[in-house]
C-alpha cells in the first residue's frame, strides 16, 4: 500500500468503523465517482470512500442531488467498487428510492448491494426514515445515517446555509441521532452543523459520527474529492480545506497540449509507431 498513515491494511469493514470510534482513531472519507479516482483515493489511504449523490452536481452538473437515478448511482458505485481494495465502499441511496415506503425502499437497496458489490448504504433524515432504515438493516445491509443539511430535501430548506443553529431543530437532530443509533446504524454523516452540536451527538451514540462542516469532535471527516483537490474554482464554503489547486494545474497542462499540437510539437519522433 503506497498510502499515508495506514496501520492496519486489512479491508475496512462496519465493524472497524465502530472499532476505530472506541479507541478514539479518526476515520477519513473522501467521494469518489468513478474507478480511477476510486484507485488513488484508495491507495492513499482513506478509511472510506462514499459514492455520494453529489455525483448529480460534481459529474452531471446538476443543480441539486435529486435528477440522479437508481441506475446511474449503481453505474457509479460498481466502477468505484472495481478500483478499491481496502476502503469501505458506502453508496448513496439516491432520492425517491426509499422514501416511498419501508418495501420499495429495502427493494432497492438489495438491487444497490447486488449490482454494485459496495458495503453499506447511505440515507438522508431521520425519525422520518427508521422503519426503512430498520427493514435495510433486517436485510443484512449496514447503513450510514445523514442528519444536518441534507442535500436531498433542498426543497425544503430552500438554502444551503447551516443547520440546527435553533434549539429546537438542534434538539430534533439530537432525537434523530440516537433514534438511528439505537436501531443499529454503524455511522452517521453530520452536515454543516454547529461544532458543538456535532461533538454532543458524537459523545451520545455508539454509530461513528463523520462530519463535513461539523467541526473536529466528529469520529471522521469526509469531503468531496473534486472540492479538497480544487477542481471546482467556484465553490468556496468555509469548512473546505483545499488540498492542491487541481483547476490550475489541469488547465495549464491542457493548454500546454493544445499549444504542442499547434506548432506540430506533439507528437516527436519518440512518440510514434
Ligand atoms: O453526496 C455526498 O457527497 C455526500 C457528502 C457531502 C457527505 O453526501
Amino acid at each position: 500500500m503506497s498510502g499515508y498513515l495506514v496501520e492496519d491494511s486489512r479491508k475496512v469493514t462496519t465493524h472497524r468503523f465502530k472499532e476505530m470510534k472506541e479507541q478514539g482513531k479518526k476515520i477519513a472519507m473522501l467521494t469518489a465517482y468513478d474507478y480511477t479516482t476510486a484507485k488513488i483515493v484508495d491507495s492513499a489511504g482513506v478509511d472510506a470512500i462514499l459514492v455520494g449523490d453529489s455525483a448529480s452536481n460534481v459529474v452531471a452538473g446538476n443543480q441539486t442531488t435529486l435528477p440522479i437515478t437508481l441506475e446511474q448511482m449503481i453505474y457509479h458505485a460498481r466502477s468505484v467498487v472495481r478500483g478499491v481494495k481496502r476502503a469501505l465502499v458506502v453508496c448513496d441511496m439516491p432520492f425517491g428510492t426509499y422514501q416511498v415506503n419501508p418495501t420499495e425502499g429495502v427493494r432497492n437497496a438489495i438491487r444497490i448491494m447486488q449490482e454494485t458489490g459496495c458495503d453499506a448504504l447511505k440515507l438522508e433524515g431521520g425519525v422520518e426514515i427508521v422503519e426503512t432504515v430498520k427493514k435495510i438493516l433486517e436485510a443484512g445491509i449496514p447503513v450510514m445515517a445523514h442528519l444536518g443539511l441534507t442535500p436531498q430535501h433542498i426543497n425544503k430548506f430552500g438554502t444551503y446555509t447551516v443547520r440546527a443553529r435553533e434549539k429546537e431543530e438542534a434538539a430534533k437532530l439530537i432525537s434523530d441521532a440516537r433514534v438511528l443509533d439505537k436501531v443499529g446504524c454503524f455511522g452517521c454523516v453530520l452536515e454543516k452543523i454547529p461544532a458543538t452540536l456535532a461533538a454532543k451527538v458524537t459523545e451520545q451514540v455508539r454509530m461513528a459520527t463523520i462530519g463535513i462542516g461539523g467541526g473536529s469532535a466528529t469520529d471522521g471527516q469526509v469531503l468531496v474529492v473534486a472540492d479538497m483537490l480544487g477542481m471546482n474554482n467556484d465553490f468556496h464554503p468555509k469548512f473546505l480545506r483545499r488540498y492542491a489547486d487541481l483547476h490550475t494545474i489541469m488547465t495549464d497542462a491542457i493548454g500546454h497540449y493544445v499549444s504542442d499540437v499547434k506548432s506540430g510539437d506533439f507528437p516527436n519522433e519518440n512518440e510514434l509507431y
